[in-house]
């Protein structure tokens, strides 16, 4: 009896400790930067709102600290539209930037990599966005980034879009493996 009890009791922390993290609402981000220096150099000249100078700052470790939590992956897709990632990604297929719902990286999927994407920017058009955003959000984004190919839990991915959509809903997305993208294939001579 007792031990059927205890059973039941570790049953259920089990239960409370696993779920608690896909629910979880916090009020404060986990730190991935210890200091306040800044580390890493923008790649691109193109920034939302007034023009900054120097860096920005880069994590510490490369983990995503939002990955298991369905509410910020949800929030990060809201943010995803509100800082007009989608005015040149479109809903994840690409228009003026590339695709995000792929398996083709240019700058790596891990999770430091695509927060530095976002915050440096990149050479070829990909706007800054370091000191524009808090830093938190910028992690609710790069958790929606990885659910657009499938690379988080199903049950953490979103799973409807607020707006009209003709793509699949992100937990219903095949993981893909991420892989270099293919450089594009030189012109023919003689070709315009
Ligand atoms: C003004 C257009 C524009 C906006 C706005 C924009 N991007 Fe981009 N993005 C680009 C372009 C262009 C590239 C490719 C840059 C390059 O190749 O150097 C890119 C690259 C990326 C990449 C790298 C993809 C890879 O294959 O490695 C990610 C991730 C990304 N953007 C996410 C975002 C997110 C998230 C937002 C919103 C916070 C956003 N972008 C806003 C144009 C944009």
């Amino acid at each position: 009896m007792r031990g059927g009890a205890l059973l039941l009791l570790a049953l259920s922390a089990a239960f409370v400790l696993s779920g608690c993290e896909r629910e979880a609402r916090r009020f404060t981000t986990p730190a991935q930067n210890s200091t306040g220096s800044e580390t890493g150099q923008r790649a691109s000249s193109n920034q939302p709102g007034a023009p900054l100078r120097g860096g920005v700052e880069q994590p510490l470790r490369n983990i995503s600290p939002f990955e298991r939590n369905a509410f910020a992956v949800n929030q990060g897709k809201r943010l995803y539209r509100w800082y007009n990632c989608n005015g040149c990604h479109a809903s994840g297929g690409g228009n003026i930037g590339p695709p995000l719902m792929d398996a083709q990286w240019r700058y790596g999927s891990d999770p430091a990599s695509i927060f530095a994407t976002i915050m440096q920017g990149r050479p070829q058009g990909m706007p800054s966005f370091g000191g524009h955003i808090p830093e938190d959000q910028a992690w609710q984004i790069v958790a929606y980034v990885q659910s657009m190919s499938g690379q988080l839990r199903k049950d953490v991915a979103p799973s409807r879009s607020d707006s009209i959509s003709t793509n699949q809903p992100e937990n219903a997305r095949p993981k893909l493996q991420p892989q270099p993208e293919q450089p594009p294939a030189p012109t023919p001579p003689g070709a315009r």
